[in-house]
């Protein structure tokens, strides 16, 4: 097990990719805080599960957008489990609206999860990685942090910003021995986008783009953040990791 001892926090776990990772984080031995905003039942599901193969982890609702919601998260994993070594910023939202129509608060409630949370949490976390000697923190990107995605400018903006992100942090955090790195998944199925794609052929035309002829699902994403989580990365920060099954190529 690749992950025996260490604790992590995953933000957004109740559903899609961050319970995939949990999951995934669970099954090679770390103690998992499951968080979740909303979706309670799920975000308990993922964490029973995870106990019931043998693993450790609690469900934690906390809202990102909020420095109290960071209080949460990091007291659970130091109260629960000991300590933090892996903190997953996976959390985020999606909104759909045009440019011409843009209004404030898409803004605020988009760049509040997706920037603003995933900075000040990374920067509590690092707080706690520094006393036990290093840690790694992860933060769920998208292949728009390169590539604007028509109607969801706030979005693109706020992944374009989460990579400046990550290389800021991960400078300043080097001689901490805390490693700052991405994934940047492409086209993943999850509730996110589901019912986008299922509208006329958006679902075909999207296949069109994407050279490995599949749609990804939340487990195609686990192997990279296991990678980024083990000792096995530990030369690797400041860096992001596409995982889109090519789409990238065609843009
Ligand atoms: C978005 C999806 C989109 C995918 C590929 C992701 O970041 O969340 O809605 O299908 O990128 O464009």
């Amino acid at each position: 097990m690749r992950l025996q001892g260490k604790v992590a926090i995953v933000t957004g776990a109740g559903r899609g990719i961050g319970r995939a990772i949990a999951h995934g984080y669970g099954r090679e031995g770390a103690a998992v805080v499951v968080n979740y905003s909303r979706s309670r039942e799920s975000a308990e599901n993922a964490a029973g599960a995870i106990r019931d193969a043998g693993g450790r982890a609690i469900a934690v609702q906390a809202d990102v957008a909020h420095p109290g919601g960071h209080n949460a998260l990091i007291e659970a994993a130091v109260k629960e489990f000991g300590g933090l070594d892996i903190l997953v910023n996976n959390a985020g939202i999606e909104i759909h609206e045009p440019v011409l129509d843009a209004n404030p608060e898409t803004w605020e409630r988009i760049i509040d999860v997706n920037l603003k949370g995933a900075y000040f949490l990374s920067v509590r976390a690092a707080a706690v990685m520094m006393g036990a000697g290093g840690g790694k923190i992860i933060n769920i990107s998208s292949v728009h942090d390169l590539e604007p995605l028509w109607n969801r400018a706030i979005y693109s903006i706020s992944k374009g910003g989460l990579l400046m992100m990550v290389k800021s942090l991960a400078l300043e955090l080097a001689e901490y021995h805390i490693c700052v790195n991405a994934i940047s998944p492409g086209a993943i199925l999850t509730d996110m986008n589901r019912s986008h794609l299922a509208q006329g052929d958006r679902r075909a035309r999207l296949l069109e783009q994407i050279p490995l002829k599949r749609i990804g699902e939340a487990g195609d994403i686990v192997g990279a953040a296991v990678f980024l989580a083990s000792s096995e990365s530990d030369y690797v920060t400041g860096t992001t990791i596409y995982v889109d099954g090519g789409l990238l190529l065609h843009k």
